[in-house]
């Protein structure tokens, strides 16, 4: 299965991912997590892009195709993937459609901006791993602590409240108007993905059920 989670930055596409990796057995694909990666190991991608990922920006259209085609061709994407992050740019999707990459569904989870602010504060993450928490929504069993290694949460260079509002000036501008882009592409040809927005409000189960409805 092959499957696109869209949405503004804080709507949960990360945390969801943890979820439909292990009911799917599809490996997570999160740009972001292996940009982050790169910045933290310090390799030549990774001083390319601490800059832009620290001011909210996006990375170029160039450096992150090149990145997901060299992916995407790794044994554990031989049943599918999902992607967390990207497309997100019109010329990042067109890539695919050329690639010949069919994707069989596109998922859009719909956060407003506010909610967005108050999220994204509240996050905390285990960064080898790139686990989710929210200090009040999702906290861990030990605060400050990861559920699984107890490693040290830390917050995201990119969550403070104005770097939030950039990426979301960003979303609106250029992520956004790949709604209409899935919607024709699933409207153009009878092997389109299945184009679908949910509502992301709601506790995480909530959230979970809508998206394995929008999956079947
Ligand atoms: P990336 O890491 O992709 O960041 P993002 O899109 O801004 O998304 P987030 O990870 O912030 O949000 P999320 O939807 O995963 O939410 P989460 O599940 O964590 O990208 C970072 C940067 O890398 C970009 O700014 C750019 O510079 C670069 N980049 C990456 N990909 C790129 C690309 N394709 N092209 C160009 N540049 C690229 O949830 C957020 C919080 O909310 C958590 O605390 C969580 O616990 C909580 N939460 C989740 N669900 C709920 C719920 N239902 N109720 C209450 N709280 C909830
Ligand atoms: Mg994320």
């Amino acid at each position: 299965m092959k499957v696109i989670l869209l949405g503004p930055p804080g709507a949960g596409k990360g945390t969801q991912a943890q979820f439909i990796t292990e009911k799917y057995g599809i490996p997570q694909i999160s740009t972001g997590d292996m940009l982050r990666s790169a910045v933290k190991a310090g390799s030549e991608l990774g001083l390319k892009v601490k800059d832009i990922m620290a001011s909210g920006g996006l990375v170029s259209d160039e450096i992150i195709i090149a990145l997901v085609k060299e992916r995407i061709l790794q044994a554990d994407c031989s049943n599918g993937f999902l992607f967390d992050g990207f497309p997100r740019t019109i010329p990042q999707a067109q890539a695919l459609v050329d690639a010949g990459v069919e994707i069989e569904y596109v998922v859009e989870i719909a956060v407003d901006d506010e909610q967005i602010v108050s999220r994204l504060s509240g996050r905390r993450v285990h960064e080898n791993s790139g686990r989710v928490y929210h200090i009040e929504h999702n906290p861990p069993l030990n605060e400050g602590l990861d559920n699984e290694t107890q490693e040290p949460l830390i917050q995201r260079e990119d969550d403070k409240e104005a770097t939030i509002r950039n990426r979301l000036s960003i979303y609106h501008g250029q992520t956004k108007p790949l709604v209409e882009f899935y919607t024709d592409l699933s409207k153009s040809k009878t092997s389109g993905p299945v184009f679908s927005t949910i509502d992301g409000l709601g506790g995480l189960d909530e959230v979970q059920a809508r998206i394995v409805t929008a999956l079947s």
